[in-house]
C-alpha cells in the first residue's frame, strides 16, 4: 500500500487568516500538482484565483490530515455561527468536517478523542440541520424519528465513503453525493409505525411489505425535494436489492444493480448486524462477515464481497 493517501478539501474549509502552513496540491490530468508550500500563506487572491477556474477542491497529504483535522475544529463553530456565510456553503464545511471526522473514527474507533470528535460532528449536524431548511432538514426527521437509524446511518456512510474511495477511487463530488445517499439511505422509515419498528417479535407478511416500502417511499420523497442527484437517490432506492434478482423495489438482477447501490449493500448489512437491534444483540465482526460470507453469490456479487471484507478486515486490525 502506498504510505501516504490524497485527501481532498473544499476551498471553502480554507480561510486564509487560519488554514495552517501545510502545502496544497491541485489535481490536475490525474496528477497531484503543487500549488503553494507549507511557507506560501493561502491568500485572497488564491481563493479569488480557485472560484474564477471553478475550482472546488484542493489536496492534501493524509499525513497533514492532523493537522487539518485541528484547525477544521476549532474554526468550525465560528464558520458555522458566521453570517457571512450562506448556508450552502455551511453546509460543505460542515460535510467536509464529516468526513475528516468519520473516516478517522472508523480507522480508529476505539480511540476515545475520536468518539468525542463524532459526537461533536453529530452536534454540529443537528445544529445545521435545526437552522437549516434545505437539504439537510430532512435528516433531522430521521433523527428525531429513530436513534438507532441515524447512528447506522452515520455508520453507513463512514464504511460507504471508505469503501467507495478504497476500492472505487471515486472523485470527491460524487464521495459527497454518495455520503448524503448513505445518511439518508433509510429516510423512508419515518413512513413506517413505530409500532412496528420496534417490534420485538417477528413480523407478519403486512408488516414486513410495508417496512420493504422504505426504499421506493423514501426516494419518491427525497426525489421531490429537487436537492438531491441521481448519485444519492440511487443509494435511497436500490440499497436492498440483491445480486440474484430476490431484492427490491425493482429486484434488478447481477451487475444491473448500480455500483454505488451494491455497495451500500454491503454497508447496510455490515452495519445493521454489528449493532444491537430490538429483537437481537449485535453480532461481532468476525461473525457478521461470516454471515455475509454465506449470501456470496446470492445477496452479494462474489468479487466485490471479497473486496470488502478484505477493507473491513484491515481496518479492523
Ligand atoms: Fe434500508
Amino acid at each position: 500500500m502506498k504510505d501516504h493517501y490524497w485527501r481532498a478539501i473544499s476551498i471553502d474549509c480554507i480561510d486564509p487568516d487560519y488554514f495552517p502552513a501545510i502545502p496544497l496540491f491541485m489535481k490536475t490530468s490525474g496528477n497531484y500538482v503543487l500549488y503553494k508550500d507549507a511557507e506560501r500563506q493561502f491568500s485572497d487572491a488564491d481563493r479569488k484565483r480557485m472560484e474564477r477556474t471553478n475550482t472546488e477542491f484542493m489536496y492534501v497529504r493524509s499525513g497533514d490530515m492532523e493537522e487539518i483535522a485541528t484547525y477544521l475544529e476549532t474554526s468550525l463553530k465560528e464558520m458555522l455561527s458566521s453570517d457571512d456565510l450562506d448556508s450552502t456553503r455551511k453546509g460543505r464545511i460542515l460535510y467536509q468536517t464529516s468526513i475528516n471526522y468519520l473516516v478517522d473514527a472508523f480507522e480508529a474507533p476505539e480511540h476515545a478523542s475520536n468518539l468525542e470528535r463524532c459526537r461533536q460532528l453529530v452536534q454540529h449536524l443537528m445544529e445545521y440541520v435545526g437552522k437549516d431548511d434545505n437539504a439537510l432538514r430532512s435528516l433531522q426527521s430521521v433523527v428525531g424519528h429513530n436513534l438507532y437509524i441515524f447512528t447506522h446511518s452515520v455508520q453507513v456512510v463512514a464504511l460507504n465513503l471508505l469503501a467507495h474511495e478504497k476500492l472505487f477511487n471515486v472523485e470527491p463530488d460524487e464521495l459527497q453525493d454518495v455520503g448524503i445517499g448513505s445518511l439518508l439511505h433509510d429516510y423512508g422509515m419515518i413512513f413506517v409505525t413505530n409500532e412496528i419498528l420496534n417490534k420485538p417479535d417477528a413480523l407478519s407478511d403486512v408488516e414486513y411489505y410495508k417496512i420493504k416500502q422504505h426504499t421506493q417511499k423514501g426516494y419518491d420523497f427525497l426525489k421531490d425535494c429537487s436537492c438531491f442527484n441521481d448519485v444519492s437517490l440511487t443509494v435511497v432506492r436500490h440499497h436492498h436489492e440483491r445480486y440474484d434478482g430476490n431484492g427490491y423495489p425493482a429486484g434488478l438482477k447481477g451487475d444491473r444493480i448500480p455500483r454505488s447501490a451494491q455497495l451500500s449493500a454491503l454497508c447496510d448489512t455490515y452495519s445493521a448486524l454489528t449493532l444491537d437491534r430490538v429483537y437481537r444483540k449485535a453480532v461481532s465482526h468476525q461473525d457478521a462477515l461470516r454471515m455475509m460470507r454465506e449470501e456470496s453469490g446470492k445477496a452479494f456479487a462474489p468479487g466485490l464481497l471479497s473486496e470488502f471484507i478484505e477493507l473491513v478486515n484491515e481496518k479492523k486490525e
